[in-house]
């Protein structure tokens, strides 16, 4: 199965009663297994959770370490980009030049890497200044 149509087959799993817009996100680790998540939406709002987050968590509870490759589907006009929260998420397991297709329901396709959807990205060297614990 494609990478696509894995997230395919999560985004009708997804839980959006609030935005009905549901979202899938498939990811394939370093370590060759697909790891899928939905959205997860809670009546408390801020609650609610990604799909990108959620295939990240299904990645690491299964014991994979770094994401090789994204996918993302909503049924959307145009294709669906990760919000900014989650490239920040995504940069964290992922290489600059791992890529990420955001697709549609409709079948129109945009690729692009974690680089390129979060320049300027924040990490661990930003904090080289400080010991852990200090301030
Ligand atoms: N959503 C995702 O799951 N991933 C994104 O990157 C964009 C937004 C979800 C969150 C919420 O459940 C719904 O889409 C509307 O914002």
């Amino acid at each position: 199965m494609s990478l696509i149509d894995s997230a395919t087959e999560v985004f009708h799993k997804a839980y959006a009663p609030y935005s009905n817009f549901k979202v899938g996100a498939a990811l394939r680790s370093v370590e060759g297994r697909v790891h899928q998540g939905c959205n997860v939406e809670n009546v408390a709002y801020p609650e609610g959770t990604c799909a990108e987050a959620g295939a990240i968590a299904a990645m690491i509870a299964a014991g994979d370490t770094r994401i090789a490759e994204v996918a993302v589907i909503a049924d959307s006009p145009t294709p669906v980009p990760p919000c900014g929260g989650c490239r920040q998420k995504l940069k964290e397991f992922a290489d600059a030049d791992v890529v990420v297709t955001m697709a549609t329901l409709g079948g129109a396709t945009l690729q692009m890497t974690v680089g390129d959807l979060l320049p300027g990205w924040f990490d661990a060297g930003h904090m080289e200044n400080v010991a852990p614990g200090e301030g």
